[in-house]
């Protein structure tokens, strides 16, 4: 049986980048696996801990993870159907965590490139005083992904690049595991690359769409309403290139985000819409995905205000979910604990 498992940040109500570029593609796989009766074990949940390896205001963390939990709801992730949960509930996580720690080396480690960008090490500077710095938390954070992969034993993880050398090291972590302990019990997990790309900022298309960025221009919250959104779009950087709308991220890579964005909430491929929109002006275009954008995000967002009114059902549901969850990561904890000699209770 497969294990599909993925997780996201808390970082408080989905913007465009969570959604076409994680949870939408979550909940095609929930309506895959309904609709042709796959017998598959979906999970997502809530990456709490690994917000911590950034600083965080630990006074709106609470509100951010509810907020994070009622928008998986709110874009479709269905409870009934896939174990939702938060990361900060299931102990058996750190603790694979400590194990995969003793077998991970520190240089493979420092070849990953997420801890060097986001510790924004100043090249100029003395470079032990500058590693002196970072976080041990940011710096073992592939390990604790690795951990949330193999507590669960999952077989699939849909991630967007930016997670594919995480996902390299979690195999890794499973074969050196397997080796010293003479066993096959962890399985190397299988990343589906989300078919989505990168959604960039509105504002700098040399960055990401980040919840994190100052600029609210730059980003549309699935929670936003009509006007917002439109005005937004209207609002969103384009290019002084003259005569046809072309798709070419490497030289028009803001026209070439708006049309990816289209393309993405039309569910077409790039190639097909950007066809179609060739001879629109850079108005009609952005008024399409204004038009595209409020249709897709209309529900999530009615429902997301419906969720955020009853937290105790939220509180609920949730705790329902990370029970669930503690079910399977203690079957392979106790399974885990034997093949290394530790206890388990
Ligand atoms: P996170 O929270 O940064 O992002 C969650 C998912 O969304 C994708 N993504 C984007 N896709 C397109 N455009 C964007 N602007 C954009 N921003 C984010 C990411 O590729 C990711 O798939 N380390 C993970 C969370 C995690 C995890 C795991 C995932 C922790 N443990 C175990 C899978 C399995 C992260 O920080 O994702």
């Amino acid at each position: 049986k497969s294990v599909i498992f993925s997780g996201i940040q808390p970082t408080g109500a989905f913007h465009l980048g969570n959604y076409f570029g994680a949870v939408r593609n979550w909940r095609d796989f929930q309506t895959r696996i309904r609709n042709d009766h796959i017998d598959s074990q979906l999970l997502f949940f809530v990456a709490d801990l690994h917000s911590l390896t950034m600083p965080q205001d630990f006074k709106h963390l609470a509100n951010q993870r509810a907020e994070a939990f009622a928008s998986l709801m709110a874009c479709g992730i269905d409870p009934d159907q896939a174990i939702i949960f938060f990361q900060s509930e299931v102990p058996e996580i750190p603790k694979l965590q400590w194990i995969l720690s003793c077998i991970c080396g520190m240089g493979q480690l420092n070849r990953m490139t997420q801890w060097k960008s986001k510790a924004n090490l100043r090249s100029d500077a003395d470079i032990s005083e500058e590693l002196g710095k970072v976080k041990l938390g940011l710096f073992t954070y592939p390990v604790l992904m690795a951990a949330d992969i193999l507590t669960f034993n999952a077989t699939h993880v849909p991630v967007g690049g930016d997670q594919s050398q995480h996902m390299e090291l979690t195999r890794d972590l499973a074969a050196i595991f397997n080796r010293a302990t003479e066993s096959d019990y962890l399985h190397a997990p299988k990343t589906l690359l989300t078919p989505t790309m990168k959604v960039l900022s509105l504002k700098n298309p040399e960055k990401k769409m980040s919840k994190s960025d100052p600029d609210e221009m730059s980003k549309i919250f699935i929670t936003e309403d009509s006007k917002s959104i439109r005005k937004k779009i209207n609002k969103a950087l384009t290019d002084s290139i003259e005569g046809k709308l072309t798709y070419d991220p490497e030289n028009r890579p803001a026209v070439s985000n708006l049309i990816a964005i289209l393309a993405a909430a039309e569910g077409k491929p790039i190639s097909e819409v950007a066809k179609m929109v060739e001879d629109f002006s850079k108005g009609e275009l952005k008024e399409a995905v204004s038009q595209s954008v409020v249709r897709e995000l209309s529900e999530p967002a009615e429902r997301f205000g419906e969720l955020m009114k009853d937290v105790e059902t939220l509180d609920r549901i949730s705790r329902r979910g990370s029970e669930r969850a503690r079910e399977i990561a203690s079957r392979n904890l106790q399974e885990v604990s034997k093949l290394t000699g530790m206890g388990y209770w």
